[in-house]
Protein backbone atom coordinates (compact mmCIF):
# COMPACT_ATOMS: atom_id res chain seq x y z
CA UNK A 1 0.00 0.00 0.00
CA UNK A 2 0.96 3.41 -0.28
CA UNK A 3 1.68 5.13 2.99
CA UNK A 4 2.36 9.22 4.19
CA UNK A 5 3.34 9.74 7.45
CA UNK A 6 3.10 12.93 8.42
CA UNK A 7 6.03 13.60 11.27
CA UNK A 8 8.88 11.99 11.37
CA UNK A 9 9.79 12.26 15.22
CA UNK A 10 9.70 8.91 17.78
CA UNK A 11 6.41 7.76 16.64
CA UNK A 12 5.99 8.60 13.00
CA UNK A 13 9.68 7.46 12.17
CA UNK A 14 9.24 4.40 13.93
CA UNK A 15 5.60 3.54 12.34
CA UNK A 16 6.76 4.64 8.94
CA UNK A 17 9.76 2.18 9.20
CA UNK A 18 8.06 -1.00 10.32
CA UNK A 19 5.32 -0.02 7.69
CA UNK A 20 8.17 -0.34 5.20
CA UNK A 21 9.20 -3.23 6.77
CA UNK A 22 6.48 -5.62 5.69
CA UNK A 23 6.79 -3.96 2.19
CA UNK A 24 4.39 -0.79 2.12
CA UNK A 25 5.75 1.81 0.18
CA UNK A 26 6.28 4.91 2.65
CA UNK A 27 6.90 8.60 2.13
CA UNK A 28 7.47 10.85 6.05
CA UNK A 29 7.37 13.88 5.61
CA UNK A 30 8.13 16.45 8.56
CA UNK A 31 8.61 20.56 8.36
CA UNK A 32 11.78 19.99 10.59
CA UNK A 33 14.35 20.35 7.43
CA UNK A 34 17.33 19.48 9.62
CA UNK A 35 15.80 15.85 10.48
CA UNK A 36 14.61 14.96 6.51
CA UNK A 37 18.26 15.95 5.70
CA UNK A 38 19.96 13.75 8.71
CA UNK A 39 17.54 10.90 7.58
CA UNK A 40 18.16 11.44 3.84
CA UNK A 41 22.07 11.65 4.45
CA UNK A 42 21.71 7.66 6.55
CA UNK A 43 21.74 9.05 9.43
CA UNK A 44 18.87 9.02 12.49
CA UNK A 45 17.52 11.97 14.64
CA UNK A 46 16.49 9.97 17.85
CA UNK A 47 17.85 6.65 19.40
CA UNK A 48 15.87 3.88 19.65
CA UNK A 49 17.06 0.24 19.32
CA UNK A 50 17.13 -1.42 15.63
CA UNK A 51 15.49 1.65 14.37
CA UNK A 52 18.74 2.92 12.23
CA UNK A 53 19.14 -0.63 10.79
CA UNK A 54 15.62 -0.62 9.56
CA UNK A 55 15.44 2.39 8.37
CA UNK A 56 18.65 1.84 6.53
CA UNK A 57 17.58 -1.90 5.25
CA UNK A 58 14.10 -0.07 3.70
CA UNK A 59 15.73 2.86 2.35
CA UNK A 60 18.02 0.94 0.43
CA UNK A 61 14.95 -1.49 -0.83
CA UNK A 62 13.30 2.06 -2.11
CA UNK A 63 10.19 1.32 0.27
CA UNK A 64 11.05 4.05 2.38
CA UNK A 65 11.60 7.74 1.24
CA UNK A 66 11.97 11.19 3.77
CA UNK A 67 10.83 14.63 2.14
CA UNK A 68 9.73 18.42 3.47
CA UNK A 69 7.90 18.71 0.55
CA UNK A 70 4.45 18.71 1.31
CA UNK A 71 2.48 18.08 -1.97
CA UNK A 72 4.42 15.38 -2.73
CA UNK A 73 4.04 13.90 0.76
CA UNK A 74 -0.08 14.29 0.36
CA UNK A 75 -0.05 12.70 -3.48
CA UNK A 76 2.11 10.18 -2.79
CA UNK A 77 -0.24 7.78 -0.12
CA UNK A 78 -3.64 6.50 -0.06
CA UNK A 79 -3.47 6.21 3.48
CA UNK A 80 -2.41 9.34 5.46
CA UNK A 81 -1.02 9.41 9.13
CA UNK A 82 -0.76 12.44 11.46
CA UNK A 83 1.91 11.67 13.72
CA UNK A 84 2.97 14.80 14.83
CA UNK A 85 3.22 16.33 18.38
CA UNK A 86 0.44 17.43 20.62
CA UNK A 87 2.05 19.26 23.50
CA UNK A 88 0.25 20.54 26.27
CA UNK A 89 -0.95 24.02 26.10
CA UNK A 90 -1.09 26.76 29.17
CA UNK A 91 -3.73 24.87 30.66
CA UNK A 92 -2.56 21.58 29.99
CA UNK A 93 -5.01 20.96 27.35
CA UNK A 94 -3.90 18.75 24.04
CA UNK A 95 -2.37 21.76 21.73
CA UNK A 96 -3.64 20.27 18.85
CA UNK A 97 -2.51 23.36 16.08
CA UNK A 98 -0.04 20.62 14.73
CA UNK A 99 -2.60 18.43 13.68
CA UNK A 100 -4.72 20.85 12.59
CA UNK A 101 -2.08 22.06 10.33
CA UNK A 102 -1.26 18.45 9.08
CA UNK A 103 -5.12 18.41 8.60
CA UNK A 104 -5.31 21.48 6.36
CA UNK A 105 -2.13 20.27 4.48
CA UNK A 106 -3.98 17.06 3.51
CA UNK A 107 -6.81 19.51 1.99
CA UNK A 108 -5.25 21.61 0.15
CA UNK A 109 -3.34 19.43 -1.63
CA UNK A 110 -5.16 15.44 -2.18
CA UNK A 111 -6.68 14.91 -5.34
CA UNK A 112 -7.95 11.95 -4.77
CA UNK A 113 -9.47 9.77 -1.79
CA UNK A 114 -7.78 9.10 1.46
CA UNK A 115 -8.05 7.81 4.95
CA UNK A 116 -6.69 9.81 7.35
CA UNK A 117 -5.17 8.36 10.19
CA UNK A 118 -4.55 10.36 13.72
CA UNK A 119 -1.88 8.91 15.35
CA UNK A 120 -0.86 11.22 17.16
CA UNK A 121 -2.06 11.06 20.99
CA UNK A 122 -5.62 13.48 20.70
CA UNK A 123 -8.42 13.99 22.85
CA UNK A 124 -12.20 12.60 22.21
CA UNK A 125 -13.37 15.02 19.18
CA UNK A 126 -10.30 15.62 17.18
CA UNK A 127 -11.07 13.46 14.67
CA UNK A 128 -14.10 15.57 13.85
CA UNK A 129 -11.97 18.54 14.11
CA UNK A 130 -9.71 17.35 11.52
CA UNK A 131 -12.57 16.27 9.07
CA UNK A 132 -13.47 20.11 9.34
CA UNK A 133 -10.33 20.90 8.71
CA UNK A 134 -9.78 18.89 5.53
CA UNK A 135 -13.67 20.13 4.08
CA UNK A 136 -12.94 23.75 5.00
CA UNK A 137 -9.49 23.35 2.94
CA UNK A 138 -11.21 21.34 0.15
CA UNK A 139 -13.86 24.38 -0.05
CA UNK A 140 -11.64 26.92 0.11
CA UNK A 141 -10.11 25.24 -3.16
CA UNK A 142 -13.65 24.91 -4.32
CA UNK A 143 -13.07 20.85 -4.47
CA UNK A 144 -15.60 18.26 -3.39
CA UNK A 145 -13.03 14.89 -2.67
CA UNK A 146 -14.43 11.89 -0.57
CA UNK A 147 -12.12 11.33 2.82
CA UNK A 148 -12.11 9.41 5.53
CA UNK A 149 -11.01 10.07 9.09
CA UNK A 150 -10.03 7.12 11.72
CA UNK A 151 -8.78 7.25 15.23
CA UNK A 152 -5.61 4.72 15.38
CA UNK A 153 -4.18 5.57 19.12
CA UNK A 154 -0.14 4.52 19.16
CA UNK A 155 0.60 2.26 22.26
CA UNK A 156 4.38 1.61 21.39
CA UNK A 157 7.02 2.02 24.19
CA UNK A 158 10.12 3.99 23.04
CA UNK A 159 12.76 2.00 24.25
CA UNK A 160 11.28 -1.03 22.61
CA UNK A 161 9.16 0.51 20.24
CA UNK A 162 10.02 -1.45 17.11
CA UNK A 163 8.94 -4.30 19.02
CA UNK A 164 5.84 -3.15 19.91
CA UNK A 165 4.77 -1.92 16.40
CA UNK A 166 5.86 -5.21 14.59
CA UNK A 167 4.14 -7.40 17.62
CA UNK A 168 1.29 -5.19 19.19
CA UNK A 169 -1.15 -6.41 21.89
CA UNK A 170 -3.54 -4.72 20.65
CA UNK A 171 -4.43 -2.33 17.19
CA UNK A 172 -7.03 0.57 18.30
CA UNK A 173 -8.99 1.21 14.93
CA UNK A 174 -11.50 3.87 15.54
CA UNK A 175 -13.99 4.14 12.24
CA UNK A 176 -16.90 5.64 11.02
CA UNK A 177 -17.46 3.58 7.43
CA UNK A 178 -16.69 0.41 5.89
CA UNK A 179 -14.39 1.56 3.34
CA UNK A 180 -11.88 2.80 5.74
CA UNK A 181 -12.23 0.19 7.91
CA UNK A 182 -11.36 -2.45 5.28
CA UNK A 183 -8.09 -0.51 4.21
CA UNK A 184 -7.28 -0.52 8.43
CA UNK A 185 -7.90 -3.99 8.14
CA UNK A 186 -5.41 -4.70 4.96
CA UNK A 187 -2.95 -2.61 6.72
CA UNK A 188 -2.41 -4.22 9.91
CA UNK A 189 -2.81 -7.77 8.39
CA UNK A 190 1.01 -8.10 8.36
CA UNK A 191 1.02 -7.13 12.07
CA UNK A 192 -1.71 -9.92 13.25
CA UNK A 193 0.09 -13.38 14.64
CA UNK A 194 -1.54 -16.14 16.17
CA UNK A 195 -4.57 -14.25 17.23
CA UNK A 196 -7.04 -11.03 16.02
CA UNK A 197 -5.07 -7.99 17.03
CA UNK A 198 -7.00 -5.13 15.82
CA UNK A 199 -10.13 -3.97 18.06
CA UNK A 200 -12.14 -1.90 15.40
CA UNK A 201 -14.61 0.80 17.43
CA UNK A 202 -16.12 4.06 17.44
CA UNK A 203 -14.09 7.07 16.71
CA UNK A 204 -14.40 8.50 19.74
CA UNK A 205 -14.03 5.17 22.25
CA UNK A 206 -10.68 4.91 20.17
CA UNK A 207 -9.57 8.43 21.24
CA UNK A 208 -10.21 7.74 24.18
CA UNK A 209 -8.70 4.81 24.58
CA UNK A 210 -5.47 5.75 24.57
CA UNK A 211 -5.81 8.41 27.30
CA UNK A 212 -7.59 5.58 29.58
CA UNK A 213 -4.36 2.97 28.96
CA UNK A 214 -1.60 5.78 29.71
CA UNK A 215 -3.96 7.18 33.25
CA UNK A 216 -4.01 4.09 34.75
CA UNK A 217 -0.61 3.33 33.95
CA UNK A 218 0.25 6.70 35.39
CA UNK A 219 -2.13 6.20 38.37
CA UNK A 220 -0.64 2.70 39.16
CA UNK A 221 2.99 4.62 39.15
CA UNK A 222 1.49 7.04 41.85
CA UNK A 223 0.24 4.78 43.63
CA UNK A 224 3.06 2.99 44.38
CA UNK A 225 5.10 6.18 45.11
CA UNK A 226 3.17 7.06 47.90
CA UNK A 227 2.91 3.51 49.21
CA UNK A 228 7.03 3.76 48.97
CA UNK A 229 6.77 7.05 51.25
CA UNK A 230 4.28 5.85 53.62
CA UNK A 231 6.14 2.26 53.82
CA UNK A 232 9.44 4.26 54.99
CA UNK A 233 7.30 6.54 57.42
CA UNK A 234 5.90 3.24 58.63
CA UNK A 235 8.99 1.30 58.65
CA UNK A 236 8.12 -1.66 55.65
CA UNK A 237 9.99 -2.21 52.48
CA UNK A 238 7.98 -1.16 49.68
CA UNK A 239 10.04 -4.06 47.31
CA UNK A 240 8.17 -7.28 49.97
CA UNK A 241 5.30 -4.96 49.44
CA UNK A 242 5.28 -4.67 45.77
CA UNK A 243 5.88 -8.31 45.54
CA UNK A 244 3.07 -9.39 48.02
CA UNK A 245 0.47 -7.64 45.97
CA UNK A 246 1.70 -8.23 42.42
CA UNK A 247 1.52 -12.03 42.91
CA UNK A 248 -2.09 -11.47 42.55
CA UNK A 249 -3.17 -11.88 39.15
CA UNK A 250 -5.84 -9.38 39.32
CA UNK A 251 -3.04 -7.05 40.53
CA UNK A 252 -0.09 -8.36 38.46
CA UNK A 253 3.85 -7.31 38.26
CA UNK A 254 3.23 -4.85 35.78
CA UNK A 255 4.43 -0.93 36.40
CA UNK A 256 4.28 -1.64 40.51
CA UNK A 257 7.91 -0.19 40.47
CA UNK A 258 7.99 2.97 42.91
CA UNK A 259 10.56 5.54 41.80
CA UNK A 260 11.72 9.06 41.61
CA UNK A 261 8.49 10.05 39.27
CA UNK A 262 7.05 9.56 35.62
CA UNK A 263 8.03 11.33 33.12
CA UNK A 264 8.52 11.48 29.00
CA UNK A 265 6.69 12.88 26.46
CA UNK A 266 3.52 10.87 26.99
CA UNK A 267 2.58 10.16 30.63
CA UNK A 268 2.30 13.47 32.30
CA UNK A 269 0.70 15.32 29.31
CA UNK A 270 -1.65 12.90 28.49
CA UNK A 271 -2.60 12.81 32.06
CA UNK A 272 -2.87 16.43 32.29
CA UNK A 273 -4.99 16.29 29.08
CA UNK A 274 -7.74 14.00 30.00
CA UNK A 275 -8.19 16.25 33.30
CA UNK A 276 -8.50 18.97 31.17
CA UNK A 277 -10.99 17.51 28.69
CA UNK A 278 -12.99 15.85 31.41
CA UNK A 279 -13.67 19.41 33.04
CA UNK A 280 -14.62 20.99 30.10
CA UNK A 281 -17.39 17.87 29.64
CA UNK A 282 -18.18 18.78 33.23
CA UNK A 283 -16.49 15.74 35.32
CA UNK A 284 -13.81 16.42 37.59
CA UNK A 285 -11.68 13.05 37.02
CA UNK A 286 -10.39 13.28 41.09
CA UNK A 287 -8.10 10.10 41.20
CA UNK A 288 -6.65 11.51 37.99
CA UNK A 289 -5.62 15.18 39.16
CA UNK A 290 -4.61 13.44 42.27
CA UNK A 291 -2.25 10.90 40.12
CA UNK A 292 -0.44 14.16 38.26
CA UNK A 293 -0.19 16.11 42.15
CA UNK A 294 1.16 12.88 43.33
CA UNK A 295 3.53 13.27 40.47
CA UNK A 296 4.81 16.62 41.35
CA UNK A 297 5.70 15.92 45.11
CA UNK A 298 7.65 12.31 43.72
CA UNK A 299 10.27 14.20 40.98
CA UNK A 300 10.92 16.27 44.08
CA UNK A 301 11.86 13.32 46.58
CA UNK A 302 15.26 12.28 45.65
CA UNK A 303 15.99 16.20 46.23
CA UNK A 304 14.58 16.53 49.45
CA UNK A 305 16.71 13.49 50.69
CA UNK A 306 19.48 15.12 49.65
CA UNK A 307 18.65 17.99 51.38
CA UNK A 308 17.71 16.66 54.38
CA UNK A 309 20.96 14.35 54.81
CA UNK A 310 22.97 17.51 53.69
CA UNK A 311 21.40 20.37 55.01
CA UNK A 312 20.24 23.14 52.14
CA UNK A 313 23.44 24.85 51.36
CA UNK A 314 24.83 22.44 48.70
CA UNK A 315 27.60 25.06 47.50
CA UNK A 316 30.62 23.58 47.08
CA UNK A 317 29.11 20.17 46.49
CA UNK A 318 29.43 17.99 43.52
CA UNK A 319 26.50 15.04 42.61
CA UNK A 320 27.52 12.44 40.09
CA UNK A 321 24.40 11.77 38.45
CA UNK A 322 23.68 7.90 36.73
CA UNK A 323 20.87 8.99 34.25
CA UNK A 324 19.35 11.66 32.24
CA UNK A 325 16.89 9.98 30.14
CA UNK A 326 13.25 9.77 31.55
CA UNK A 327 13.51 5.99 31.11
CA UNK A 328 16.59 3.44 30.09
CA UNK A 329 16.99 2.60 26.17
CA UNK A 330 15.33 5.80 25.06
CA UNK A 331 17.49 9.61 24.74
CA UNK A 332 13.85 11.09 25.39
CA UNK A 333 14.08 13.67 28.32
CA UNK A 334 11.15 15.47 27.84
CA UNK A 335 9.63 15.81 31.35
CA UNK A 336 12.72 13.33 33.03
CA UNK A 337 12.45 13.43 36.49
CA UNK A 338 16.54 14.41 36.25
CA UNK A 339 15.68 17.50 35.04
CA UNK A 340 13.71 18.14 38.15
CA UNK A 341 16.37 16.93 40.22
CA UNK A 342 19.10 19.06 38.75
CA UNK A 343 17.37 22.26 38.83
CA UNK A 344 16.69 21.88 42.73
CA UNK A 345 20.47 20.90 43.32
CA UNK A 346 21.54 24.15 41.25
CA UNK A 347 19.29 26.16 43.18
CA UNK A 348 20.76 24.96 46.37
CA UNK A 349 24.50 26.12 45.24
CA UNK A 350 25.61 22.43 43.63
CA UNK A 351 27.20 21.32 40.69
CA UNK A 352 26.24 17.88 39.02
CA UNK A 353 28.67 15.51 37.18
CA UNK A 354 26.23 13.53 35.34
CA UNK A 355 26.73 10.29 32.54
CA UNK A 356 23.54 8.56 30.36
CA UNK A 357 24.70 6.07 27.57
CA UNK A 358 22.21 7.84 25.38
CA UNK A 359 21.38 11.23 26.41
CA UNK A 360 23.90 13.19 27.32
CA UNK A 361 23.52 14.80 23.39
CA UNK A 362 19.62 16.02 24.06
CA UNK A 363 20.98 16.95 27.87
CA UNK A 364 23.99 19.60 26.24
CA UNK A 365 21.24 20.80 23.62
CA UNK A 366 18.24 21.08 26.59
CA UNK A 367 21.23 22.94 28.86
CA UNK A 368 23.24 24.72 26.01
CA UNK A 369 26.91 25.61 28.16
CA UNK A 370 25.63 25.53 31.37
CA UNK A 371 28.41 25.97 33.74
CA UNK A 372 27.50 24.06 36.75
CA UNK A 373 26.26 20.42 34.71
CA UNK A 374 29.51 18.67 33.42
CA UNK A 375 29.19 15.21 31.51
CA UNK A 376 31.37 12.17 32.25
CA UNK A 377 32.31 9.35 29.85
CA UNK A 378 31.17 6.42 31.85
CA UNK A 379 29.25 5.57 35.46
CA UNK A 380 32.88 5.47 37.30
CA UNK A 381 34.50 8.91 35.44
CA UNK A 382 31.35 10.86 36.89
CA UNK A 383 32.10 9.72 40.87
CA UNK A 384 35.58 11.70 39.90
CA UNK A 385 35.52 14.40 42.79
CA UNK A 386 31.92 13.68 43.35
CA UNK A 387 30.86 14.12 47.19
CA UNK A 388 27.43 12.01 46.42
CA UNK A 389 26.25 10.30 44.23
CA UNK A 390 22.58 10.11 42.66
CA UNK A 391 20.90 7.61 40.49
CA UNK A 392 17.88 8.33 38.28
CA UNK A 393 17.30 6.10 35.49
CA UNK A 394 17.49 2.29 35.82
CA UNK A 395 19.75 1.57 32.80
CA UNK A 396 21.11 -1.45 33.01
CA UNK A 397 24.65 -0.73 33.08
CA UNK A 398 23.95 0.68 36.71
CA UNK A 399 22.68 -2.56 37.59
CA UNK A 400 25.91 -3.87 39.00
CA UNK A 401 28.60 -1.70 39.67
CA UNK A 402 31.85 -2.29 42.61
CA UNK A 403 29.98 -0.72 45.29
CA UNK A 404 33.82 -0.82 47.08
CA UNK A 405 35.23 1.32 44.15
CA UNK A 406 31.93 3.37 44.19
CA UNK A 407 32.59 4.37 48.10
CA UNK A 408 36.80 4.70 47.77
CA UNK A 409 35.76 7.49 44.94
CA UNK A 410 32.91 9.40 46.88
CA UNK A 411 34.04 12.16 49.33
CA UNK A 412 31.08 11.07 51.41
CA UNK A 413 29.85 7.45 50.89
CA UNK A 414 26.44 7.63 50.02
CA UNK A 415 23.95 6.70 47.47
CA UNK A 416 20.65 8.14 46.36
CA UNK A 417 18.95 5.67 44.46
CA UNK A 418 15.73 7.16 42.71
CA UNK A 419 15.17 3.59 40.91
CA UNK A 420 15.46 0.84 43.87
CA UNK A 421 18.14 -0.53 41.50
CA UNK A 422 20.28 -2.81 44.79
CA UNK A 423 19.65 -5.05 47.42
CA UNK A 424 20.29 -2.55 50.35
CA UNK A 425 22.00 -5.27 52.69
CA UNK A 426 24.46 -5.26 49.87
CA UNK A 427 25.28 -1.69 49.27
CA UNK A 428 25.48 -1.08 53.32
CA UNK A 429 27.85 -4.07 53.67
CA UNK A 430 30.40 -2.27 51.27
CA UNK A 431 30.19 0.55 53.71
CA UNK A 432 28.01 3.21 51.48
CA UNK A 433 25.04 4.70 53.08
CA UNK A 434 22.04 3.90 50.75
CA UNK A 435 19.13 5.91 50.58
CA UNK A 436 16.51 4.25 48.44
CA UNK A 437 12.59 5.06 47.59
CA UNK A 438 10.51 3.04 49.90
CA UNK A 439 13.06 0.18 51.01
CA UNK A 440 14.89 0.08 54.45
P1 LIG B 1 7.98 14.14 18.13
O1 LIG B 1 8.05 15.53 18.64
O2 LIG B 1 9.14 13.24 18.30
O3 LIG B 1 7.64 14.17 16.56
C1 LIG B 1 6.69 14.99 15.98
C2 LIG B 1 7.24 15.44 14.62
O4 LIG B 1 6.20 16.09 13.90
C3 LIG B 1 8.38 16.44 14.73
O5 LIG B 1 9.49 15.94 14.02
C4 LIG B 1 7.83 17.71 14.07
O6 LIG B 1 8.81 18.45 13.38
C5 LIG B 1 6.80 17.13 13.13
N1 LIG B 1 5.75 18.05 12.68
C6 LIG B 1 5.08 18.97 13.40
N2 LIG B 1 4.15 19.58 12.63
C7 LIG B 1 4.22 19.02 11.41
C8 LIG B 1 3.51 19.21 10.19
N3 LIG B 1 2.51 20.07 10.09
N4 LIG B 1 3.85 18.46 9.13
C9 LIG B 1 4.86 17.56 9.22
N5 LIG B 1 5.55 17.33 10.34
C10 LIG B 1 5.24 18.04 11.42
O7 LIG B 1 6.67 13.50 18.79
P2 LIG B 1 6.38 11.95 19.11
O8 LIG B 1 6.99 11.57 20.39
O9 LIG B 1 6.65 11.14 17.89
O10 LIG B 1 4.81 12.02 19.35
C11 LIG B 1 3.90 12.21 18.30
C12 LIG B 1 2.50 11.90 18.80
O11 LIG B 1 2.42 10.53 19.16
C13 LIG B 1 2.10 12.68 20.05
O12 LIG B 1 0.72 12.95 19.99
C14 LIG B 1 2.38 11.70 21.16
O13 LIG B 1 1.57 11.93 22.29
C15 LIG B 1 2.01 10.39 20.52
N6 LIG B 1 2.68 9.23 21.08
C16 LIG B 1 4.01 9.28 21.42
C17 LIG B 1 4.64 8.17 21.93
C18 LIG B 1 6.09 8.21 22.31
O14 LIG B 1 6.54 7.27 22.96
N7 LIG B 1 6.85 9.24 21.94
C19 LIG B 1 3.92 6.90 22.12
C20 LIG B 1 2.55 6.94 21.68
C21 LIG B 1 1.97 8.09 21.20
Amino acid sequence: MKITVIGSGYVGLVSGACLAEVGNDVLCLDVDANKIRILNEGGIPIYEPGLEAMVKRNKEAGRLRFTTHIPDAVAHGDIQFIAVGTPPDEDGSADLQYVLAAARNIGEHMTGYKVVVDKSTVPVGTADKVRTAIGEALTARNATINFSVVSNPEFLKEGAAIDDFMKPDRIVVGVSDDQAADMMRQLYAPFQRNHERLIVMDVRSAELTKYAANAMLATRISFMNELANLAEKLGADIELVRQGIGSDPRIGYHFLYPGCGYGGSCFPKDVQALVRTAHAAGQDLKVLQAVEDANEVQKHVLAQKIIKHFGEDLSGKKIALWGLAFKPNTDDMREAPSRVLIEELFKCGATVRAYDPVAIHETQRIYGDEPRLEYAQNPMDTLEGADMLAIVTEWKEFRAPDFAAIKAKLKTPVIFDGRNLYDPTHVRAAGLSYFTIGRH
